[in-house]
């Protein structure tokens, strides 16, 4: 069984025939993305990655990880952006929901560190570590980003006053660029075990990478069953080209955004892949918000977000429509029990799995949303694992592809990110940008 696409709950809305007919389009995009001639072709070392990881490359992360987990009972993983959202995505979707509440553990916390700049945030991340055994994944492609970069001399300080200056280089793995950038120079310095970015992955494209990979195994999740999901989803996708579950998603979105539906609500069922939906966040807004285009990426977990922003779904503006991640089935078991009192009511709920309560929550607001006008697409795993992960992240990276390509935009730049960067150096008196200094100043 594979991942699954059914857009069936859209045709009251766009036409199935009109959808259809992207596939010659969709089919010429594809080929642009396989034989690198479209635009962005020189950032495409993502579309046949899954099939190029070899065991050797397996083999040395999971020896680093190992390395990792030995000496540390903490991970702080420090990136931001695409060096961060996509190892948090499959972390989180595949590690207990309670995991930091767990004290009797096989692997180390993993937490995150340069995803912000909150001063709070940083002091109580450094009070905590101080009685801690830590280490440190820092990752960044440029090697110059300002929230990693600050981050990780923060926590590099406290580690080297902890430790023996080997055991700290020997807490420290940096993943990078292979030669470019402030890391590169400060890693080679140091001497720290690294890993590099290809040039042709960019950041959100880049979960398959060490990237992802590294502290996706450091938390003991198996990197193996991941990568081959991606590569059976690449090779599905070759095969089936403008008839696959990429392509369709692609042409149906793209088709909803020419009548009018402007954002798409990515939705959960399962807590879990809340970070799943904000790397797919990442991954579509950076990728196609350019040039005044661009569906409007947001996300919700449901049921939690049905008791707030439902009433908006059902009956605020309608130009939206729902995207549903589906699992199947749950992986473990509760069965509601049968109470004599039934003070609650629930009785007739008796003996039903809670995924049975969840699915007709599922099924019931769906039904409800495209009453209410809302389209609905809806992508279906089997069950939450490593593998069909690995099958949903190729998926979405592959139809985001086609679907930059549709709307005719370069997906795979982000020029629009630099502008608060500008921004943020002038107002701190960066050296060399002294100029946009005395013209920030001059509009405050
Ligand atoms: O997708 C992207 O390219 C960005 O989100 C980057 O990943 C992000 O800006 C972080 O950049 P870097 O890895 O260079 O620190």
């Amino acid at each position: 069984e594979n991942l699954k696409i059914d857009i069936s709950k859209t045709f009251t809305f766009v036409s199935e025939e009109k959808v259809n007919g992207y596939k010659s389009q969709v089919a010429s995009h594809l080929k642009s993305l396989y034989e690198k001639t479209g635009r962005g072709s020189d950032f495409l070392g993502w579309v046949n990655l899954p099939s190029s990881i070899d065991e050797a490359q397996l083999s040395d992360i999971e020896t680093t990880a190992a390395n990792l987990k030995s000496k540390a009972d903490v991970v702080v993983v420090i990136g931001i952006g695409g060096s961060y959202l996509g190892a948090r995505a499959v972390i989180d979707a595949m590690s207990n929901s309670f995991d930091h509440l767990i004290t009797e553990r096989k692997n180390p916390v993993v937490i995150y560190a340069g995803q912000n700049i909150g001063e709070d945030y940083t002091a109580e991340l450094l009070e905590l570590l101080k009685d801690k055994s830590f280490a440190l994944v820092v990752i960044s492609k440029s090697g110059t980003t300002t929230e990693p970069a600050l981050a990780f001399r923060l926590l590099k300080d406290l580690l080297e006053s902890k430790y023996s200056a080997e055991e700290a280089k020997d807490r420290i793995v940096a993943i990078t660029d292979a030669k470019k950038g402030a890391l590169r120079t400060l890693a080679d310095q140091k001497g720290y075990k690294t890993y590099v970015i290809p040039d042709d992955v960019g950041g959100r494209y880049s979960v398959l990478t060490p990237v992802g990979l590294l502290p996706i195994a450091v938390a003991g999740i198996d990197i193996r069953a991941l990568v081959k999901g991606a590569k059976d989803m690449e090779e599905i996708t070759a095969k089936e080209g403008e008839n696959s579950a990429a392509a369709t998603y692609a042409a149906v979105r793209n088709e909803l955004y020419k009548n009018g539906k402007a954002t798409e609500i990515l939705v959960n069922y399962q807590p879990k892949l809340h970070f799943v939906a904000e790397w797919w966040k990442q991954l579509y807004g950076e990728s196609e918000g350019k040039e005044n285009k661009g569906i409007f990426p947001a996300a919700v977990d449901f049921s939690t977000d049905l008791h707030s922003m439902g009433q908006w779904i059902q009956e605020g503006v309608r130009n939206i429509f729902e995207t549903i991640i589906t699992v199947s089935k749950a992986n473990k078991t509760v069965i509601v029990p049968t109470d004599e009192a039934d003070l609650d009511g629930l009785n007739f709920l008796a003996g039903k799995r809670v995924d049975d309560v969840n699915k007709m929550a599922e099924l019931g607001t769906l039904l409800a949303h495209v009453d209410g006008g809302v389209p609905n697409i809806k992508v279906e795993i089997p069950v939450l694992n490593e593998y069909y992960l690995g099958q949903l992240l190729y998926f979405f990276e592959i139809a985001c592809g086609i679907s930059g390509y549709i709307l005719d935009i370069n997906p795979f730049d982000q020029p629009g990110v630099e502008a608060y960067k500008k921004n943020m150096f002038a107002l701190l008196e960066k050296p060399g940008f002294e100029a946009e200094t005395a013209a920030i100043k001059a509009k405050l």
